[in-house]
């Protein structure tokens, strides 16, 4: 795998490729991103990751400066996973000057879920995202369903700024309790790590319920808001919404279900589709 670390290098190595397939991450690598460069591999004739933790989309009292930084096992991994091109930029690298010109997503796509209780955050992740692509060229991106909001602002604004990129999902990889893995999941205690599959459990209760053909959904997301509370979560919200957009479902849309919840200190977020 090939180290860089400059625009400049990046540039000068991808020159002769024509398909890079680009997988962006901030590092701390789980299996899950490691499923992202798996899939990603065959879609491209060279496969490029970024390790950048983006000061950007944190807020203030959020833990830009803990946020795990792993280098040595991040390369041995992304190594391991067949990456070709690893692009590792420093912060003056990519924001050699403050970085005024931002991409700023539509309020009814950014303003709500992650947005609502993260304000700022699509900002900072549209603004990386783009200055990425842009310095990748990929003709394709690998984003994980995990941040199911992020995946479908990332399509919308790629589609609307008309940007050569096929966007692609890849699936939500889960430990063998159902706990989805998040670089995150390493804040919890060993007692939070034993509770922290209630969260998924909770959504697969909303699921089976809608499956059944429950209609009230206000009343499932209430009970679910509920049952976690009373394990001793802190909800930021459960929601049943259109998996197009994320507003709140007509009859006949097709349908995912996000949770976020702080466990202790950490804040957890997971979904599933219906
Ligand atoms: O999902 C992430 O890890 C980040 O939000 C991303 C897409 C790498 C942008 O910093």
């Amino acid at each position: 795998m090939h180290i860089v670390h400059t625009i400049a290098e990046l540039r000068s190595h991808l020159a002769p490729f024509k398909r890079p397939a680009f997988v962006p991450t901030m590092g701390n690598l789980h299996e899950g991103h490691l499923a992202l460069v798996r899939q990603a591999k065959p879609l491209g004739d060279v496969t490029v990751a970024s390790i950048f933790v983006n000061r950007l989309q944190f807020l203030p009292h959020e833990d830009f400066d803990t946020y795990p930084r792993t280098w040595e096992s991040d390369c041995a991994k992304l190594q391991e996973a067949g990456c070709d091109v690893l692009f590792a930029p420093s912060e003056k690298e990519l924001y050699p000057e403050p970085q005024t010109f931002k991409v700023h997503p539509p309020a009814e796509l950014a303003d709500i879920l992650e947005g609502h209780f993260r304000p700022g955050f699509f900002v900072g992740v549209c603004t990386v995202v783009m200055k990425l692509l842009s310095c990748v060229q990929p003709r394709v991106a690998v984003f994980g369903k995990k941040d199911y909001q992020q995946l479908m602002i990332i399509r919308r604004m790629v589609q609307q700024f008309a940007l050569p990129i096929e966007i692609v999902a890849g699936d939500t990889a889960r430990a063998p309790d159902g706990l989805a893995l998040s670089s995150r999941n390493g804040y919890l205690s060993e007692a939070e790590r034993a509770e922290a599959v209630q969260l998924s459990t909770a959504l697969k209760t909303l699921v089976a319920a809608l499956q059944a053909g429950a209609s009230d959904i206000a009343t499932l997301e209430a009970n679910a808001m509920a049952s976690l509370s009373a394990r001793g979560w802190k909800p930021d919200y459960v929601v049943a919404r259109r998996r197009i957009d994320l507003q709140t479902p007509t009859p006949g849309d097709a349908l995912v279900v996000l949770a976020a919840a702080k466990l202790g200190t950490t804040r957890l977020i997971d979904n599933l589709e219906v």
